[in-house]
């Protein structure tokens, strides 16, 4: 069993570095100092052009255990945007690399939506439920995206004795960070109702997650902390 403490962070990996969240990522990390190594497709490289010779990219596939290994190494925490592309095992692929290969004691965090529930405590709308399955359905028939797959990455990292957290995302949107979204451990509380949080404080979330304890395997379900929902409960406490 590993049962090491997140001590103080100096330098963390960013897996799927590239992306929208990728970036929202390596630039809050930067901004404490940390040192970064971001790994995205070959294909992908270009985007991270803005932070030239503030990080250090290793190209590859994210499933690629032989590419994570490299990228992890020396790292105290590793954030991972997990993302179901394709029909051949990649979030879930993802999620092993990381979790195989990641330092002993490293904080391990990954990022998923709502539609991942964490136990039978979740709570479904039936529109919610019916709305992802037929998107699972369809993307897979498209050999687009596997939804199922990013379930069965969330199950590899629920059975994990790392110190992982698994953050689960509303919708999402582009804006102005409204500070740090808040969270509750079930879907279906109604804190969560607006389902929507800005993109930029998704990453702020799961940068922060690296040095708070508390949220060691859990897998909050967040939501912005303007949204009407949030601001409804302050009203009533
Ligand atoms: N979008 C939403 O409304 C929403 C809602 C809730 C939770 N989330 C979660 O938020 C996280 C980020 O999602 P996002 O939608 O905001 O996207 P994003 O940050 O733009 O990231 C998309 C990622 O997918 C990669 N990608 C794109 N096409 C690919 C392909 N064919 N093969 C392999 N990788 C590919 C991108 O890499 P390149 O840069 O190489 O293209 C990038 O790393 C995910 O964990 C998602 O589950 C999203």
């Amino acid at each position: 069993m590993d049962t090491g403490r997140s001590g103080r962070i100096r330098k963390v990996c960013v897996v799927g570095a590239s992306g929208k969240l990728g970036r929202y990522l390596v630039s809050r990390a930067l901004d404490r100092g940390w040192e970064v190594v971001g790994v995205c497709r070959e294909r992908s490289v270009g985007k991270l052009d803005g932070f030239a010779d503030r990080i250090t990219v290793v190209p590859g596939d994210t499933n690629d255990p032989e590419v994570i290994r490299r990228a992890v190494a020396g790292c105290d925490g590793v954030l991972t945007v997990l993302v179901p592309w394709g029909v051949r095992q990649y979030s879930s692929g993802t999620a092993r690399a990381v979790l195989d290969h990641a330092e002993p004691g490293a904080r391990l965090v990954f990022s998923c939506g709502w539609h991942v529930p964490r136990d039978d405590k979740d709570r479904y709308t039936r529109t919610f439920t019916a709305s992802v399955r037929i998107v699972t359905l369809l993307s897979r028939a498209l050999r687009v995206v596997d939804v199922d797959d990013q379930l069965a990455a969330a199950r590899l990292i629920f059975a994990s004795d790392r110190r992982w957290t698994l953050v689960r995302a509303s919708d999402l949107e582009e804006g102005e960070s409204q500070g740090l979204p808040v969270w509750t451990r079930h879907v279906g509380d109604p804190l969560l109702k607006s389902n929507l949080t800005r993109r930029v404080d998704f990453a702020l979330f799961m940068v922060e997650a690296l040095t708070d304890d508390t949220l060691v395997h859990e897998a909050p379900a967040i939501v912005g902390r303007l949204a009407p929902s949030v601001l409804a409960r302050r009203d009533e406490s």
